[in-house]
Order: C-alpha cells, then structure tokens, then sequence
C-alpha cells in the first residue's frame, strides 16, 4: 500500500531553492581548499561573547541540565522583557514573554496560533525565505505583496490593504529587512497598523537585526501608539551577540497570544536547555563589551562594499540602514539575477545569493551579506567588478 503523508508536506516548505544551492557549493568548494569569499548565508563570523560561554560553561558544570518551564526560565523572561523594552521601546513584563530557539521557533509557533487552514498571512515579497513554509505548515495560504525595487523596497500600504480579504489574519513584517536592508520607517509602520486595526489582523514583526541598526533609530511596530497589543515581536540572540549556533529566541505579545504559545511550546518543545538559557540570561544582563564592535564591524564593511558595488558598471546599491546584508541592483548588468550568482561563484568564487530566493520581487538583485573582514569584502567587489567586466 502507498504510504500517506500530510499533503501540506507534499512539495517541501524551501522556497527560492536553486538560488540557495551556492552556499553548498561554496562549503565543498572552501572543504577543497579553494580560495573562496563567503557572502552568502547570514551568519555573523564573530565568535560568541566570551562572558557568555563562560557562564554556559559554569552551569554545565553545577548541574543546570534538567527540565525547565515550557515558557522559559522566570529570570529569562524578565531579562528579555528588559531588552524588548529598551530595543523595541514597548512596555511590557515578563509575562508576556515566551523563550524559543530562536526567532524561527517563535515565529513558527506565533503562525501556529493564529493560522487555520483556509486563512491567509500576507508576506512582503521579497522576504526572507523559511516564512513561506511556516505559513504553509500551518495549512493556511502566503499571500504575497510585491515591494517596489525602484522605491527602496519600502512598504506598499496600498497594496497590502488591497490584498486583504475576509481569510486575512497575519501581517509578516521584518525590520530591518532580509534581504533587503530596509528599515520601514514610523510612518509607514503606522499606516500597516491602520490596515490592522481596520480588518482585525495580527501583525508578526521579526526584528533579529533590530540591534543591528546604523543610521536613525530602529522603529518597532509593538511601540507605535494603538497597535502595541496587535503585534506579536520575534527577536533572537543570534545575530546581534553572533550566538547563530546556540538557538535563543524569543516572542513578545499580549497576554492571550503567550497563553496560547506556551500551550503549543509545551507539547512541541517541552522546555528549554537551562544551561543556554543561563548564558541568555548573562548574554542580556552582563555588559558585553563584544556587542559593540559587532555591529561597528558590519558598519564598516558595509561601507566597504557599497562603495566599491556603486563603481561597477551596471550595478547600483543602496547603503542599507541596518542588518548584515546589502542588496545589489544588477539589472543594470543585462545579466539575470541567478546566472549572475552561479556564474559568479564558478568565475570568481565569490557566493552571494541572487534575489529570486525571496520571492519573485528580489530577482534582479543578489543578496551580499558582511560576513567577512573589510579586505575581503574589497576583494570581493574586486571579483564582482572582474566578472562585470569579462562579459
Ligand atoms: C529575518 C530573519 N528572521 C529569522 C531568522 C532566524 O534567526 P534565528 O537564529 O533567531 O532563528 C533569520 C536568520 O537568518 C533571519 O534573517
């Protein structure tokens, strides 16, 4: 007899996968000890905060290895509540406050709340790759809103209310943005929370680059006057303190949401590594000198790479206010989006990722994470320029 399975897991939940495949031909390729420049999969190549590992460490050692609460440890909750009001300038306690594996976990257990079969989450295209999977894991449908290339991939209000129907429940919001480095500014994060207070729909905001903000301020939609108890934060440890491998994560939300959440953690999770979640707790509460130079280094290299990117011809690149990643206009070039990546990594083996992995809407950019020092990010542009220039 033929085996049955879930239809939802019929076509796998990995959108944009072809244009993914660079990164492992970048790994084999680096395995063979070829002379590689890896910008292509967003993980901060810094090593994690010493005061953290060390507390890791120290709670191995006295036993911190049993079950804990499925919500996450009380001094956890209220040191992340901390963060969030700081970072995302919302009030809020530590009962709001639900601990997962990282940003992914709180965003997928924040769809599988809110999410029925037959409603529809809409996504900002492009937008980073796994939240059409977890939408379609629930059985709900990704309804996809086109940003415009030409202005900054900046919010559409009009056609994100015109994509509203009455199966709408989820807005999915990241700022400051993967892939394309935007950060939504005040006023067009009131305008989405309009749209929400109009039709009773939940906004999810993912902000894991929120620390990572160089210009202006990071705007969190949870802050923004009236709308605070429709959104629903994910944030994580990975990015900003460079803890990708360590899973800490987090939603923030009202009341309802959080009972709801730890009702799903408790039967999918059943709680969390205490030892991890100890160093979490040093991670948010102990100054980290580390944290600092983090995101001055991203700075810095960002700078590196939009300059020399803006002097190929054919390419233009917009500096980005925040988050690790730059986004390359290429269509300037003639040359499509995925051949350049593909081509770019045979040639010059330089990995980047071409745009289409997000969505329709990102093709015709490649997707340039700061993931190396400066002199390699130059020589990065270098190899882009050559690969330009052999056409
Ligand atoms: C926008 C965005 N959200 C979530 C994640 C997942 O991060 P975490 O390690 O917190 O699960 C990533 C990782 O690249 C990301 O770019």
């Amino acid at each position: 007899m033929a085996m049955r399975f879930a239809a939802r897991t019929e076509h796998g939940f990995r959108a944009g996968l072809e244009a993914w495949s660079v990164i492992g031909h970048a790994r084999e390729a680096a395995a063979r000890g070829e002379d590689v420049i890896n910008l292509s999969i967003g993980d901060p190549d810094f090593d994690s905060p010493q005061g953290v590992i060390e507390t890791a460490v120290t709670a191995l050692r006295s036993g911190r290895t049993h079950y804990t609460p499925a919500a996450g440890i009380p001094e956890l909750r209220a040191a992340i509540a901390s963060y969030h009001m700081k970072i995302a300038r919302q009030p809020c306690g530590p009962g709001n406050v639900v601990v997962f594996p990282g940003s992914q976990s709180a965003l997928f257990h924040a769809l599988q709340v809110l999410l029925d079969p037959g409603t529809e989450a809409i996504l900002l295209d492009p937008a980073y790759s796994t939240y059409e999977g977890c939408v379609q894991a629930t059985g709900a449908k990704a309804v996809l809103v086109p940003l415009d290339a030409d202005n900054g991939f900046h919010l559409d209000i009009e056609a994100i209310r015109a994509a509203v129907t009455e199966r709408t429940r989820v807005i999915l919001v990241n700022t400051p943005n993967n892939p394309t480095g935007t950060c939504f500014t005040r006023g067009e994060l009131y305008k989405l929370g309009e749209i929400a207070m109009e039709h009773n729909l939940w906004i999810i905001s993912d902000e894991v680059y929120g620390p990572l903000t160089f210009e202006g301020e990071h705007v969190s939609p949870a802050a923004i006057r009236d709308i605070g108890d429709r959104v629903i934060t994910c944030s994580s440890l990975s990015k900003s303190h460079a803890m990708t491998g360590w899973r800490v994560g987090w939603a923030v939300a009202p009341d309802e949401v959080v009972r709801r959440m730890i009702d799903v953690a408790q039967v999918s999770m059943f709680g969390y590594a205490p030892f991890i979640q100890d160093a979490a707790v040093a991670a948010l509460t102990q100054p980290q000198p580390e944290l600092e130079t983090i995101r001055e280094t991203f700075r810095e290299r960002r700078d590196v790479i939009v300059r020399r990117l803006n002097q190929i011809e054919g390419i233009t690149c917009d500096s980005p206010h925040g988050g690790m990643f730059a986004m390359a206009d290429v269509r300037g070039t003639g040359i499509p989006s995925f051949d350049f990546a593909m081509e770019l990594f045979k040639e010059q083996k330089v990995a980047v990722v071409a745009g289409d992995a997000f969505g329709p809407a990102g093709s015709g950019f490649l997707r340039i994470a700061f993931t190396t020092p400066a002199d390699r990010m130059a020589e990065a542009g270098d190899r882009i320029a050559a690969f330009v220039r052999n056409r």
